[in-house]
């Protein structure tokens, strides 16, 4: 509703603090005034029955100003670059790749230098795992944060961090943070403050006198890490309460009914935005809302703190995208992109967990069925937003796939997730993978899974056992798993490692701020004398470095692959083939995936059916072309084969 007060001061606000409205701060006027009613509406929805509402409703908008105030202007620039471009995120240009800055090279300062190796694999966005000061000894690999705005020392300092996003910038390369929206460690100030007794600060938590409603609260909420935080509550000695902690017991969950933490947190988003973030990585939104009586997660006033975040950083710093970490069930993820009238309007960004998962039950079983019925809820994501797709992250792997569609592929839903849990923990006959099952729940026997990329695909045993056989084989698995994901519509996010190899790395459990969390056997130390082995012709660390590098080459020189909705996934012929098509005006490319260890057969009449008949097909991996042949004839895929081809007429 158009609201004339609100706009009227507004409007006074910016010529108060000397805005030129109709000069050279005209754009974030219009987009100020545009979003303006849409942000308090969203604001009263969560805070609108308190009494000084309104007031912090003046705190916020002055937060949005400052936020845009506070923007350097080479970025208000790229602001209008990437405005200029539409949703900029869509192209098949852009790669991604997440790291840990100490574990890949050291430290920031060592950083610049690494900046030509990624650009040669073809990596332009970088994701460097959490920077800001966390203590070592309790850091959840630095996502329990004690300030929100200090480079940890183990890392270098917020200059460094600034040195190389200049130098990143000048390379065309985007940059990726994350802020932990969730939580704090229990050693930031607020915290502090809290454990002293400060009525106010242990308000910025979930803080109770006694058991009564943590008990309550326990009931429905799940364990995240039920091995080593069990329970979602910790008794805090200093002040005698009891404090949620849904992940770990030393990170706090933030009250977001405290419209102070939100308003904080805000203001730590657009310092981030002002560093120069291209995509702000939203650590576990899907918990950020609590409420008595349910899981305590993807609850609606979530989507409403998102919305609000969304519009907010439209207003004063456009160019940050936002991406939601919602690793939770299919049909919940795509509610993070927003809907009803907030369709496109809340992540712009998501991870493609669902997908992620039903490539490695493909894997593992050598059908592709569930995968297939799976992109029932995949392709649902509204036009204009996009997924994250990754094989493998710093996190564990999640079987977080419909029951239903297990089923309809004829598996019983538990035997099967057992299944897979025995394949990649390599207890399963015939497996050769070596992985490990992460947070067993003893419970409900829910249990996770850890383990590199490598590892998963078999190549850590078969090293072992000195199998050169079953070495190409792994090789073949890791570049299947790592082309599915990278063809598929949105932003390929590698792990770094994954590209040269590496296999579980089981130090961590000398470690003690680390043993008890075997998420850390896949977050590999970068061995640089390792990675010559890219020159040597025919060595694992070869084949997979220039596989992935033309991977990536090959999704940057064509425009079907970049993400327009404009993907199909092909009628099934052959439950071992996953098939989809990419297609860009008049092109079409057909992007083909052997999962069984065995020949495949695929009639040619499958690319007959997806309006006109090619005659011939052009494979860009292989870089042959194929005579499309009659419909009783067959192409055939070789074990873990793909295909990317492109439709000739
Ligand atoms: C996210 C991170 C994960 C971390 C958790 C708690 O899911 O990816 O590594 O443990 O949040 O912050
Ligand atoms: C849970 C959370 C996810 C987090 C993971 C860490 O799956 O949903 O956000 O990354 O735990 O293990």
């Amino acid at each position: 509703m158009y609201d004339f007060s609100l706009h009227k001061s507004l409007d006074q606000l910016l010529k108060e603090k000397g805005l030129q409205i109709q000069d050279k701060d005209n754009a974030f006027y219009i987009r100020l005034m545009a979003n303006a009613s849409a942000i308090r509406s969203l604001f009263f929805e969560i805070y609108g029955h308190r009494a000084d509402a309104q007031a912090y409703l003046d705190q916020l908008n002055q937060t949005i100003l400052s936020g845009y105030q506070n923007r350097p202007e080479r970025m208000k620039e790229k602001d209008q670059e990437k405005e200029g471009k539409t949703n900029w995120f869509l192209s098949p240009d852009i790669t991604g790749m997440s790291l840990y800055v100490d574990r890949f090279c050291g430290h920031l300062n060592n950083m610049p230098d690494k900046l030509a190796y990624l650009k040669h694999l073809g990596v332009n966005l970088l994701h460097l795992m959490p920077l800001f000061e966390s203590p070592a000894s309790e850091s959840d690999g630095g996502y329990a944060v004690s300030d929100f705005r200090k480079v940890d020392s183990r890392f270098g300092s917020l200059e460094d961090l600034e040195r190389l996003r200049e130098k990143m910038d000048e390379n065309g390369q985007y940059l990726m943070l994350d802020i932990v929206l969730n939580h704090t460690s229990r050693q930031h100030p607020w915290a502090v403050r809290a454990k002293n007794g400060e009525a106010d600060y242990q308000d910025y938590y979930y803080m109770f006198p006694d058991r009564h409603l943590p008990d309550q609260f326990d009931h429905y909420m799940p364990e995240i890490f039920p091995e080593s935080s069990p329970g979602n509550f910790t008794y805090v000695e200093e002040c005698g309460k009891w404090v949620m902690s849904v992940f770990h017991y030393y990170q706090w969950d933030l009250n977001y009914t405290n419209p102070r933490v939100f308003i904080e947190m805000l203001d730590t988003i657009y310092f981030y935005a002002n560093i120069g973030v291209d995509i702000l990585r939203i650590d576990a939104p899907a918990f950020i809302w609590k409420q008595l009586g349910t899981a305590c997660q993807n609850l609606y006033q979530a989507h409403i703190i998102l919305r609000l975040i969304k519009l907010c950083v439209q207003c004063s710093t456009p160019g940050m995208a936002l991406l939601g970490e919602a690793i939770v069930a299919p049909s919940a993820i795509i509610k993070y992109f927003g809907t009803d009238a907030f369709t496109a309007r809340e992540c712009d960004l998501a991870y493609n967990a669902t997908q992620m998962a039903l490539q490695w039950d493909a894997l593992a079983t050598g059908n592709t069925q569930i995968m297939v019925s799976g992109q029932h809820d995949i392709l649902q994501k509204p036009y204009g937003c996009s997924w994250i797709n990754y094989t493998r992250c710093h996190d564990d792997i999640g079987l977080a796939y419909d029951d239903y569609f297990v089923q309809l592929a004829g598996y019983n839903p538990w035997d099967h997730k057992n299944f897979i849990k025995n394949y990649y923990t390599g207890y399963q006959h015939g497996s050769d993978a070596s992985g490990a099952l992460f947070s067993y729940n003893p419970r409900n026997h829910d249990s996770r899974l850890s383990g590199s990329l490598a590892s998963l695909c078999g190549l850590e045993k078969s090293i072992q056992q000195n199998n050169p056989e079953k070495i190409q084989k792994s090789l073949h698995k890791i570049l299947l798993m790592q082309a599915n994901s990278i063809f598929l519509g949105g932003i390929p996010m590698l792990f770094y490692g994954d590209e040269l190899g590496y296999t579980n790395d089981y130090s961590f459990l000398q470690d003690p701020s680390k043993s008890y969390d075997n998420r850390w056997m896949h977050r590999p130390i970068i061995d640089w004398d390792r990675t010559q082995k890219i020159g040597e012709l025919g060595s694992p660390e070869e084949i997979l470095f220039n596989g992935t590098r033309k991977l990536i080459s090959i999704r940057k020189s064509h425009p079907a692959f970049g993400d327009y909705k404009n993907i199909g996934w092909l009628a099934p012929h052959n439950d071992y083939i996953a098939g989809f098509i990419r297609d860009f005006y008049e092109r079409k490319v057909y992007c083909l995936f052997n999962y069984k260890d065995q020949d495949a057969y695929l009639t040619w009449f499958a690319f007959k059916q997806n309006g006109n008949s090619p005659s011939h097909l052009f494979d860009y991996w292989e870089e042959r072309e194929y005579t499309v042949g009659l419909d009783h004839e067959y192409l055939i895929l070789r074990p873990y084969q793909f295909l990317i081809l492109e439709a000739k007429y």
